[in-house]
């Protein structure tokens, strides 16, 4: 099977090829792995930690919130590892099936190569920070697991421009924010370089098959693309991270799903994509629930 050249999406293709080119990184050596974490930094900005504004935060010291910081951060990085290992094996199927000697194809392994590194670093961050490993739950490993092997098409980018759009949101914010660790900032500043490219490539990609989409893979996009935001969203911080401040987990879940600061950071990280899937026609119909359930529009 080979899908027909496009000059558009061969160009674009073309121009990320040489982005990557020119702004790649490779973490293992881009990071200082031994560097010494510096006191009194952040694992990321303090007012986008789960529980910043409720009484369970007050009733914390300044380090105990600090270290409930860098266990969020690696909660959202083990998320981020989780998806990215769906992406990579989604896209493989995908080249699988097209030409390689295209650009678009070429750009599709490039990105598995990107997503490849991003997982090692995250895991190595998480390792330097000496934190549990934040894996999601059994159900959500499965769904995953059902996930990166039946998806494609209109779920199959939607889907991974949600992720990486709210992951860009938080780590965008906190590589500028001089109150957090410099490993945190170093890890989300390759990130952010290298999903820009990613954003974009999901972005036009979606923007071409949505047009020529039925009804019903409409309507199957819409569900699945709410579901995984739901999931996602749901599963950003690890309910286990409470316990390193000695707050139970279910306690600490409950504050932080009924928490206004963290329901308004969910919505922040996803503000700049919502018009564009609604614009997409992918937020809409009767899925849209979980979107509003997940505090995301
Ligand atoms: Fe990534
Ligand atoms: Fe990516």
């Amino acid at each position: 099977m080979s899908a027909p050249v496009r000059p558009d999406r061969e160009a674009t293709a073309q121009r990320l090829l040489r982005s990557s080119l020119d702004h790649s990184y490779e973490p293992s050596i881009d990071i200082d792995w031994d560097a010494p974490l510096v006191e009194g930094k952040w694992g990321m900005p303090q007012h986008r930690s789960s529980l910043y504004g409720t009484d369970l935060w007050d009733g914390l010291t300044e380090e105990q919130r600090r270290t409930l910081t860098v266990h969020e951060v690696c909660s959202v990085a083990r998320i981020g590892l989780w998806f990215e290992m769906i992406l990579m094996q989604m896209l493989l199927r995908y080249s699988y099936d097209r030409d390689p000697r295209t650009q678009h194809i070429q750009y599709a392994l490039t990105e598995i190569a990107d997503e490849c590194r991003h997982s090692i670093m995250f895991a190595k961050m998480t390792e330097r920070y000496g934190v549990p490993d934040y894996a999601p739950t059994a159900l959500t490993h499965n769904l995953g697991r059902l996930f990166k092997t039946i998806g494609y098409g209109p779920a199959m980018f939607a889907g991974t421009l949600f992720v990486e759009e709210i992951l860009d949101q938080f780590q965008r914010e906190s590589m500028r924010d001089e109150s957090v660790q410099p490993l945190s900032r170093m890890v989300n500043k390759i990130h952010v370089t290298e999903e820009a490219r990613h954003v974009r490539y999901a972005k036009e990609e979606l923007a071409r098959i949505m047009p020529k989409t039925s009804r019903a893979q409409r309507a199957i996009g819409q569900y699945l693309s709410a579901r995984i935001a739901y999931v996602v969203a749901r599963n950003l911080i690890h309910p286990d991270v409470y316990t390193s401040v000695g707050i139970d987990p279910k306690v600490g879940r409950k504050a932080a799903l009924a928490n206004p600061h963290w329901q308004e950071s969910l919505r922040w990280s996803a503000r700049k994509l919502v018009p564009f899937l609604r614009e997409q026609k992918i937020i809409g119909g009767p899925a849209e629930f979980l979107w509003r359930k997940a505090y995301l529009v």
